[in-house]
């Protein structure tokens, strides 16, 4: 006789057991259930330049379909160096010290696995991108965090230099920063070259909104500065340079020695990244002023925004990079910001990101992130509906 007994799934123990369904998912769906304007999300509504699309297509009709080189397509890695170079003033040699990614997520999770071991802790500045503090866990780290300001979101240099360990191995810093809106001046970027100097502490330098930066000011890029240019990984996103975040090709630029041991891991992780949008990529890239004008482009939908938003009880604060503008809720609402969140989507009709989603332990301040990487006539329809609160 033979006994039977039923297929089982065992249990598994979970690697990153805080992680849930995150907010973005949340309020998205949210806002599709109430026919919400979205401003929640942090990507564009509107169409990318078709030529960049059209090369793609062109590289695929030209039979570049296979594997590419596991560091990039050589003219999209040399293209990089130069646009580095030329904005920043840093020369990185495309052989050996330019990485193309699965977006600026992989390189992330990549340089955190490179650099990483068990026990090691990695500073990061709250509030931050949801992903950084997952990826410490997943390598076995100890997320140390340390709060910007609040009010200001600048960094408060007395905090992270207490922070600093021996066991530090890594800081990871956002500039232009999500969700803050705020970016590094060259005196705070020089602040943390001079903390860090003494130390082996690497940086990495999350610089995906490099070319929103508004009101003349600069990027100012870890790049720039040898005494970072050093230790850093500076990670960039083609996706919200160019307004194709589905594509997900980013890059990552350090120094040879750190990337040596980057490509280890992105080797037997993703090994290559799409050859056609690469090809397509490097061929726009021939042209500066798409990425040139971006600030201009960006900087008109800040200040529509801005302009609707005085006609509201919404108190906007300071946007001077990213497509992100966080506003004081106060005078509307006393809910916490889930919640206000929540109401607005349902209740007025656009979605919003409450700023506690991006501390661990959810620190409250009355401040909702809104996106305008939105057409005008989405931003015109959100402003109608918060003219009403
Ligand atoms: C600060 C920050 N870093 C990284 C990313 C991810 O970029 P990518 O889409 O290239 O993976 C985002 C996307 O929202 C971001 O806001």
């Amino acid at each position: 006789m033979s006994i039977t007994t039923l297929p089982r799934t065992p249990t598994l123990q979970s690697r990153l057991p805080q992680v849930g369904t995150t907010i973005f998912t949340v309020m998205s769906s949210l806002a599709q259930e109430s026919g919400a304007v979205n401003l929640g999300q942090g990507y564009p509504d509107f169409p990318c330049d078709p030529v960049l699309p059209a090369f793609v297509t062109a590289a695929m009709a030209e039979g570049l379909n296979q594997y590419p080189p596991m560091t990039g397509v050589p003219l999209l890695r040399e293209r990089v160096a130069q646009k580095i170079e030329r904005l920043y003033g840093h020369r990185y040699d495309a052989g050996s010290e330019i990485t193309i990614t699965a977006g600026a997520t992989q390189a992330i999770l990549t340089v955190v696995l490179a650099c990483v071991h068990a026990g090691d802790e990695v500073i990061v500045l709250e509030p931050c991108y949801d992903s950084y503090a997952p990826n410490i866990e997943l390598a076995g780290g100890r997320v140390v965090r340390v709060p910007l300001t609040p009010g200001t979101f600048r960094p408060d240099f007395a905090l992270i230099g207490a922070a600093l360990s021996p066991r530090t191995r890594l800081v990871i810093i956002n500039s232009p920063h999500n969700p803050s809106a705020t970016a590094w001046t060259a005196a705070e970027m020089e602040q943390l070259a001079a903390l860090l100097a003494p130390t082996d502490v690497l940086l990495l330098a999350d610089e995906v909104y490099e070319h929103m930066v508004y009101d003349d000011a600069p990027h100012v890029s870890a790049s720039s500065l040898p005494e970072l240019a050093a230790r850093s990984f500076v990670v960039s996103s083609f996706g919200k340079t160019f307004h194709v975040t589905g594509w997900k090709v980013g890059t990552v630029a350090a120094p040879a020695s750190l990337m040596a041991e980057f490509r280890k891991v992105h080797q037997f992780n993703v090994f290559t990244v799409s050859t056609p949008m690469q090809h397509g990529l490097a061929r726009y890239l021939a042209d500066p002023q798409p990425y040139m004008d971006l600030p201009t482009f960006y900087q008109r939908k800040r200040d529509l925004f801005l302009d609707g938003l005085a006609q509201t009880r919404l108190k906007p604060l300071h946007t001077q990079g990213s497509y992100f503008q966080l506003v004081d809720y106060s005078a509307v609402s006393d809910l916490p910001e889930a919640d206000f969140c929540q109401w607005l989507t349902r209740e007025a009709g656009v979605a919003a990101i409450p700023l506690s989603a991006f501390y661990a332990d959810g620190f409250e301040q009355k401040l909702a992130r809104l996106c305008f990487a939105k057409a005008d006539e989405t931003l015109q329809m959100a402003l109608q509906r918060l003219r009403a609160l």
